[in-house]
């Protein structure tokens, strides 16, 4: 394994779950790389503070240029509020780093067009988080979808449902403001967990009808009186998407709900054609179903994927995989892609696939706004 030396520049939520990724890597067999988190640049001393319970960790500093410029990182984890997206990915791009981004790439469609054209041409390696893909029932529905089991495509759905804001009382936070989250809002926070799968499967989305909502309009500010609370709750956008050469266009929904009650983290994709069909949600984690007419009788069948997901692990496959192993997987493959030897396993997201994705977005605003379904 080559060290690859790591700088995480924003240490919350996210930047935390790395420090738990490196500490679980022995879990994969024979990987090429080994990830080693030696910096942090966030402004706030708590949250940089926390890192230094890591061995490996050498620099902690309030400047992310400081992890920009230093040539003893191999990689940047930049995981920051997405008004800070543009800037500071578009000056890793600058200065040729190789980056894992954040979605949604951008805080709306003018940054994700400025970063992926900062990319042309520019030697970075660069791909954007998106871990529930990762699953092994969520690998197995793809390569279901992708061997063309499904015949006609008659109805996809994707999804992902939080309950994150079900409680009024929770005081505001940068995801809930459009300054910082972006006029996307809930799209922006969950949007590319779902998109990812379709757009990777070459299903174009070529109209957009957006039902948007604003359920919880006020939350307690710092002292407690209520503020705006402006972002989008729940998105429900009706697409049709046409599959790719010779096929027919076919209706595909996307959902993306922090006030979606009885679900706390629930990523889903079903996909129904005249042959086929498959189903696959992290409500149960265990199972993916399939769809045959078998003897002329229509069939749902259970199938369990075990722990089997895109890069090998030590972990006996009879057992459970969860959240933690998804995040693995996925940087498992960012770091196999960038050494060259992904081979066919599934890769992480394309800043094209985040592009894709806030096409979609922005025309869902348009089209909520008009009344209309929109091109994307
Ligand atoms: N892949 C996922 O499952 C997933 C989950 C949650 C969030 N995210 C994404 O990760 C990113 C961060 O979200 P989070 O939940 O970790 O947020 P967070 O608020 O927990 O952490 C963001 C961190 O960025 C720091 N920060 C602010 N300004 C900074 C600056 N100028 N320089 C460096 N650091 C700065 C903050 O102090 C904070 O510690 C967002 O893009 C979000 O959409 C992804």
């Amino acid at each position: 394994m080559t060290d690859v030396r790591i700088g995480v520049i924003g240490g919350g939520l996210m930047g935390r779950e790395l420090a738990g990724v490196c500490g679980r890597w022995d879990l994969l067999v024979d990987h090429p790389a080994r990830p080693r988190l030696v910096a942090v640049a966030d402004p706030v001393p708590a949250a940089r503070e926390w890192f230094g319970r890591l061995d490996s960790v050498e620099l902690l500093t309030a400047d992310w240029r400081a992890l920009i410029e230093d040539d003893g990182i191999d990689v940047l984890y930049i995981a920051v509020p997405h008004q800070l997206h543009e800037e500071i990915y578009a000056a890793a791009v600058a200065a040729g780093r190789d980056f894992l981004a954040e979605k949604p790439f951008g805080i709306d469609l003018g940054a994700a067009e400025r970063i992926v054209s900062a990319l042309e041409g520019s030697g970075a390696f660069v791909r954007v988080s998106s871990e529930f893909p990762f699953y092994p029932g969520a690998q197995r529905a793809y390569e279901y979808a992708a061997s063309g089991a499904l015949g006609d495509i008659l109805d996809v759905r994707a999804g992902f449902y939080h309950s994150s804001d079900l409680n009024r009382a929770k005081p505001i936070n940068w995801k809930r403001r459009i300054e910082t989250c972006g006029e996307i809002g809930v799209m922006g926070d969950l949007g590319l967990h779902v998109a990812h799968l379709p757009l990777r499967l070459g299903w174009q989305p070529t109209s957009v009808y957006g039902r948007l909502d604003d359920v919880v309009s006020e939350r307690p500010g710092g002292d407690g009186s209520l503020v705006p609370c402006d972002t989008w709750d729940n998105a429900l956008l009706v697409l049709n998407a046409h599959p790719g050469e010779g096929g027919r266009d076919f209706t595909m929904l996307w959902e993306t709900r922090r006030i979606a009650p009885g679900h706390v983290n629930t990523w889903y994709f079903d996909a129904v054609g005249m042959d086929g069909g498959v189903r696959f949600s992290t409500r149960q984690p265990t199972v993916l179903a399939r769809f045959a007419v078998r003897d002329g009788e229509q069939t749902w069948e259970e199938v369990q994927p075990g722990n089997v997901s895109a890069w090998p692990v030590v972990s006996g496959a009879i057992f459970e995989f969860g959240f933690a192993d998804a995040l693995l997987q996925m940087w498992a493959c960012y770091l196999a892609e960038r050494a060259g030897a992904l081979g066919t396993r599934f890769g992480t997201a394309t800043p094209g696939e985040a592009l894709a994705s806030h096409r979609v977005f922005d025309a869902a605003l348009r089209s909520w706004r008009e009344g209309v379904p929109t091109a994307p």
